[in-house]
């Protein structure tokens, strides 16, 4: 049983863990209406590509049920989705969760309202089994006594439940494997130092923490196995959208002849989008690189360029590793294919 959860329904509301204030503050945050639960995305209270579209599909039911008339409803949930995708951009789980939601309908408001709360409890349901299916395939790329170099925070806080490229290594440890992980600290918001680090710990799995930057001097000086990362969006064409600074690992690994893996639930997977540069880039507050904490590290009024993701070409992904099975190059014929053999 896990320690924590990254999201609840509570039967009338949200539930959110604060992922601003972990590790040392386990607080939760509880949203209401839709415009909290944009804000929270926003805010990164909650955070992490599956477990924001989950959040979201929650506040589309929330939208729903402030509404008292049939005929509003619509244009309701028209407003909320809008809202609510434009609360972060580079994930794509989050628009493909809203608009699961919004080809729900029924024939009075009551029942509607009803099937908008089971289809999230269902979005919720799978993304846990997903996961874990994820977790499953990953395991013919991790050997026993693997040395793995895992990019940001994508484990249960970052999902429903086990997570994708950190469910991965969970998955692995649960088997029996030993392994050994290092995490990069992931500047700026240090979703590595503070989340993956928190999960680690939780379920009894080695692992240190190193500075972005020293990944390369890693995987130069001693044996690495494998890079597992995980991904916001996948472009037709394979390239991945992730956290930034997981291009600089693909690149390092690439030099050093280290498997680079990406964790991909099929949600992740954008067909319309052809390639990386069509993916758009969210870029946050300056005071997320001029400041830790409240303490300013940066002179007054320094110039900042805070890009959250990057763009890393396929041609650094070894495989995508789905909870239908690994997907190798070329990824501009494999990913279109096992979206045609799933529909
Ligand atoms: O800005 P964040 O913390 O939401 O970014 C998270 C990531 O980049 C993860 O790697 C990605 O969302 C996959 S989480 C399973």
């Amino acid at each position: 049983m896990l320690p924590f959860r990254s999201l609840a329904w509570t039967g009338h509301s949200l539930r959110l863990l604060d992922q601003r204030r972990l590790p040392h503050v386990t607080e939760y945050v509880e949203c209401t209406t839709v415009a909290e639960v944009a804000a929270a995305i926003a805010a990164m209270t909650v955070r992490g590509a599956p477990a924001i579209g989950v959040a979201a599909a929650y506040g589309v039911v929330l939208a729903a049920q402030a509404v008292t008339d049939f005929d509003s409803l619509p244009a309701v949930l028209q407003t909320a989705a809008a809202s609510l995708k434009a609360a972060r951009p580079t994930a794509v789980n989050l628009a493909w969760a809203v608009d699961r939601l919004l080809q729900v309908s029924g024939p009075d408001l009551a029942t509607w309202q009803a099937r908008l709360l089971a289809a999230a409890h269902r979005l919720y349901q799978e993304d846990a089994e997903i996961n874990y299916q994820i977790g499953c395939q990953a395991q013919a790329v991790i050997p026993n006594e693997a040395t793995v170099i895992h990019h940001c925070n994508t484990g249960a806080l970052a999902t429903v439940d086990y997570g994708t490229a950190l469910g991965a290594i969970r998955v692995a440890a649960e088997q029996g494997k030993k392994l050994m992980v290092y995490l990069d600290e992931t500047r700026p918001r240090l979703q590595g130092a503070s989340l993956s680090a928190y999960e680690l710990l939780a379920y009894g799995i080695p692992f240190r923490v190193m500075v972005d930057g020293a990944s390369g001097h890693l995987m130069r000086t001693q044996k690495v196995d494998l890079c597992i990362v995980g991904c916001d969006r996948v472009a037709a064409n394979g390239d991945v959208a992730n956290k930034i600074g997981t291009y600089n690992l693909a690149l390092a690994a690439k030099a050093h002849n280290v498997p680079f893996y990406v964790a991909c639930p099929l949600s992740s997977l954008d067909l319309t989008t052809p390639h990386g540069e069509a993916i758009p880039i969210e870029e946050r507050d300056s005071r997320e690189i001029t400041h830790i904490g409240d303490r300013p590290i940066a002179p007054l009024g320094t110039p900042v360029y805070n890009p959250a993701f990057d763009v890393t070409p396929a041609a650094y992904v070894t495989a995508f590793i789905t909870e239908k099975g690994l997907v190798y190059p070329p990824y501009g014929e494999t990913l279109p294919r096992l979206r045609e053999m799933l529909s």
